[in-house]
């Protein structure tokens, strides 16, 4: 999808545009204009020159063997059924995806929806992924992806019928300021007894989920659904990608990954808590 007009300039806030090569986005900045290259996978970095972040390749890789085998198939339906009953998403309608991660949410949406995607991640080996996976799907034509922070969205303001964001950091303002007026933010976090069994066989004791603790808190919360679901993985490898997408991963001990790793089956309980908010029209 040509971008031209919707995205920003991180370093002047002019619009950018195509140019005529079809490589590179630039701006027509005061003075100067800055020009960022479109990468072989599709996608552009708008962050380039400063340290960028987000999950690394490993962990990109887990997520997408995860993901790709449709283990949270349910999640993705959930918010494709929102974006469709609630947000009223068509094929002339514009989604953001913050925090897209691989892109299988935001592909998955346009798929079926038909409408048109914007997806960014600070991890850069994610939205290569992301990209790529889109162009196999046949959806370049419909989406793009870029490298930028959740934080400081290069979006027009009131660009944006629906937002999205699944376990990624919720902005809100930044979110909101993209939105057009009436349009729809789903935020997505695990619900209490998210991946219960799954802990259970790494840890003595288990604790429930909290709720997401950056929850909007000026938007208007017009409707909350949970999806409920279990996950059977049947080899050690699929448990292990799904262990290393949470955030237990990286405060393990040795002895639990011990655990972990003796396992060869494991059926788990999935718990995902929706919440949709919709822009106020003024
Ligand atoms: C748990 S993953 C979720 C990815 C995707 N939404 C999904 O559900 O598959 C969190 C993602 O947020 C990204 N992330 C973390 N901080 C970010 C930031 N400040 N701006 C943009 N992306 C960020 C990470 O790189 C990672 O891809």
């Amino acid at each position: 999808m040509n971008p031209s007009l919707l995205i920003k300039c991180p370093v002047c806030g002019a619009s950018l545009h195509a140019d005529e090569s079809g490589r590179s986005l630039r701006c027509n900045g005061e003075g100067k204009s800055h020009c960022f290259d479109i990468a072989a996978g599709g996608y552009v970095n708008l962050i380039s020159g400063r340290a960028s972040g987000g999950d690394s390749k490993e962990a990109v890789r887990a997520r997408t063997a995860f993901l790709e085998k449709d283990h949270y198939a349910p999640i993705g339906d959930a918010v494709i059924e929102i974006l469709r009953e609630v947000g009223n998403i068509n094929e002339s309608s514009l989604v953001v995806d913050a925090g897209c991660g691989d892109g299988y949410y935001l592909n998955r949406a346009l798929r079926t929806l038909g409408c048109r995607g914007l997806g960014f991640d600070l991890s850069k080996f994610a939205v290569d992924h992301a990209a790529k996976s889109a162009r196999r799907g046949g959806l370049s034509e419909k989406s793009f992806y870029a490298v930028s922070s959740v934080f400081e969205l290069p979006l027009a303001d009131a660009c944006a019928d629906a937002v999205i964001n699944l376990f990624a950091p919720c902005v809100e303002a930044e979110y909101c300021r993209v939105l057009k007026p009436g349009g729809v933010l789903v935020v997505v976090g695990a619900g209490e007894e998210h991946l219960y069994e799954l802990k259970k066989a790494v840890y003595d004791e288990v604790y429930l989920n909290d709720t997401r603790a950056d929850l909007p808190d000026h938007m208007e919360l017009i409707e909350r659904r949970r999806v409920d679901f279990t996950v059977s993985l049947t080899t050690p490898e699929e448990i292990e990608s799904l262990f290393s997408m949470t955030p237990y991963y990286y405060r393990t001990s040795a002895e639990g990954f011990q655990r972990l790793r003796a396992l060869t089956a494991l059926t788990t309980r999935a718990q995902a808590d929706l919440y949709v908010y919709r822009k106020n029209n003024k």
